[in-house]
């Protein structure tokens, strides 16, 4: 028997973690892994490697994958898909895992159902917006990066009596802001679920200063808007904050506009690729590893088109359609959590 991985879209810390468990589970059965660089692309190319025990050893603990990664999409023309149908075939691959996000996990699903190729998915993501498991890997490393920012935060925002507006990433959901917020005691939260109101931003900072905390720490989430009511950005900034394909600013502008209304210093801190980047907490580690094993033995059973998803502790095969079809929102019970803390 011989399976194929690839790992696709934005990286994530666990990657190495659920390559690991793929390899080991696999070489224990004497089934031979080809490692697909780069995502989709790799399939398409043909940059297949044979992964071997020494391939993975010491790759637990770190950060991005060793395989590679791209937003390569494989459906966006006949002739990158019959390459990709040819390589697939010309490796007698028996199953192929794709580690991904949304966008990978779209595609993987596409691949089986209009293309019988035989897929399981493994549903990373530092977002965890993926429906369909209750967590994502990634998500948890991200969420401590974010709080150890805000916990080293609040060391200027009290000396100086600042407002730090924290920019973090999640695209459409507001998961990494509310989590991180929540565990580093933001005062407030902004996330695309609640569009804002600046009025009630100011007055919130406003109402801290006045009964003596003058500082205050601000997350807000790369896509959360402004309430249309309210809006203090021009078309232009619209524009260039909320680009489909790359999202991030709204901190800047967030904070110039506090600054302007309440009369306190505003600074910001963006914290982008940091919170990708670095070495997986043991939560994520786990996890990952948990999908590995559960994504090969999908493959030995043959149980395509679904991923590995963790629903309440146990790990559980959900289906690539129930994965794929809306995004999974920030749950309403956890924001308003953080919102119990707002002021
Ligand atoms: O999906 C993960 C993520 O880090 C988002 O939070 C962010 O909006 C996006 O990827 C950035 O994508 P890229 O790596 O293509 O700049």
């Amino acid at each position: 028997m011989r399976i194929g991985v690839l790992t696709g879209g934005g990286d994530c810390p666990g990657l190495n973690a659920a390559i690991r468990a793929i390899v080991r589970c696999a070489l224990a059965d004497n089934v031979a892994v080809l490692g697909i660089r780069n995502g989709f692309r790799g399939l398409v190319e043909n940059d297949i490697v044979e992964l071997t025990r020494a391939s993975v050893i010491g790759i637990l603990p770190r950060g991005g994958t060793i395989l590679g990664t791209s937003r390569f999409n494989p459906l966006k023309d006949e002739q990158c898909l019959q390459l990709l149908k040819n390589n697939f075939a010309g490796h007698r691959l028996d199953g192929l895992i794709i580690v991904g996000g949304e966008g990978s996990l779209s595609a993987a699903r596409d691949l089986w159902r209009n293309h019988n190729l035989k897929l399981v998915g493994i549903p990373k993501t530092i977002d965890n917006d993926i429906s369909g498991t209750d967590f994502t890997f990634g998500f948890d490393t991200a969420v401590s990066i974010v709080t150890d920012a805000i916990d080293r935060l609040h060391s200027t925002a009290e000396s100086h009596h600042r407002v730090m507006v924290v920019e973090v990433m999640g695209r459409h959901t507001g998961w990494i802001a509310a989590y991180g917020g929540i565990a580093g005691g933001a005062d407030v939260v902004l996330v695309p679920e609640h569009p804002f109101r600046i009025s009630r931003v100011c007055e919130l900072l406003a109402s801290r200063k006045k009964e003596g905390r003058a500082f205050s720490i601000v997350v807000i989430a790369e896509d959360a808007h402004p309430h249309p009511d309210e809006v203090f950005l021009t078309a232009d900034q619209y524009q260039a904050l909320y680009r489909h394909d790359r999202l991030g600013g709204i901190g800047e502008a967030l904070a110039a506009e506090i600054e302007r209304c309440t009369g306190i210093q505003a600074r910001v801190t963006k914290l982008g690729y940091v919170q990708r980047g670095g070495s997986p907490t043991p939560f994520d580690r786990i996890l990952a590893t948990r999908f590995g094993i559960k994504a090969y033995e999908m493959i030995r059973r043959g149980d395509f088109g679904n991923m590995a998803a963790l629903k309440g502790n146990r790990i559980v095969a959900a289906s690539l359609d129930e994965a794929v079809g809306e995004l999974k929102r920030l749950d309403e019970e956890i924001y308003r959590v953080a919102e119990v803390f707002f002021g």
